[in-house]
């Protein structure tokens, strides 16, 4: 009559070593979880690193985003910045225009509300907060249009409020550059 107490002992040993493993299972698990929930929340809260402001009252009056300032302007080193505004419902220029094989630099902010501004066939997407300026890069390697509808929801005119960008290749970019300032292909 040994045997019985002996597979009884194998038994509870059994069934403490499964205990300890199915703790340390969820342990992990929460571990795990808490560590996923912390760095969502930890870089949601965050400000960004850069943030730039413009005032939306004053905007059109002076400064970057006045109207005589917007659009494309070619820059010393050769890349290209341009600068837009949203507003209900419209974007300014209606037609931006950029060259082929150029970093370009967007800088965009909103007279009003939120409104989106993405780029079709791009990574650019982002939103214009009023108050803020959106800054995002982009190299285009073909000559083409590229669709812009606003992407956040802006109002009773929102899906009416779009533009484009139009790609034409460096040289013809130059020539325009020789006659005007700031460009745009607002007809
Ligand atoms: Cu602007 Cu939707």
């Amino acid at each position: 009559m040994a045997a019985p107490p002996i597979q009884q002992e194998s038994e509870v040993v059994t069934a403490r070593a499964e205990r300890r493993w199915a703790t340390v299972a969820v342990a992990v698990v929460v571990a795990l979880a808490a560590v996923a929930g912390y760095a969502g929340i930890y870089h949601g809260a965050l400000p960004q690193a850069r943030v730039e402001t413009a005032d939306p009252t004053t905007l059109h009056l002076a400064g970057e985003f006045a109207e005589g300032n917007l659009g494309s302007a070619l820059e010393p080193d050769g890349s290209v910045t341009v600068r837009a505004v949203g507003q209900e419902y419209s974007f300014t220029p209606q037609c931006m225009v950029v060259p082929t094989d150029a970093l370009v630099t967007f800088r965009a902010t909103s007279a009003d509300v939120v409104h989106g501004f993405l780029i079709e066939g791009t990574n650019i997407n982002t939103m214009l907060v009023p108050g803020y300026i959106s800054q995002l890069s982009a190299r285009f390697t073909t000559a083409g249009e590229h669709l812009m509808p606003c992407q956040e929801f802006c109002g009773a005119g929102h899906q009416g409020m779009w533009a484009k960008v139009k790609v034409v290749d460096r040289a013809t970019f130059m020539d325009m550059s020789a006659k005007a300032r700031r460009l745009s292909c607002v007809e």
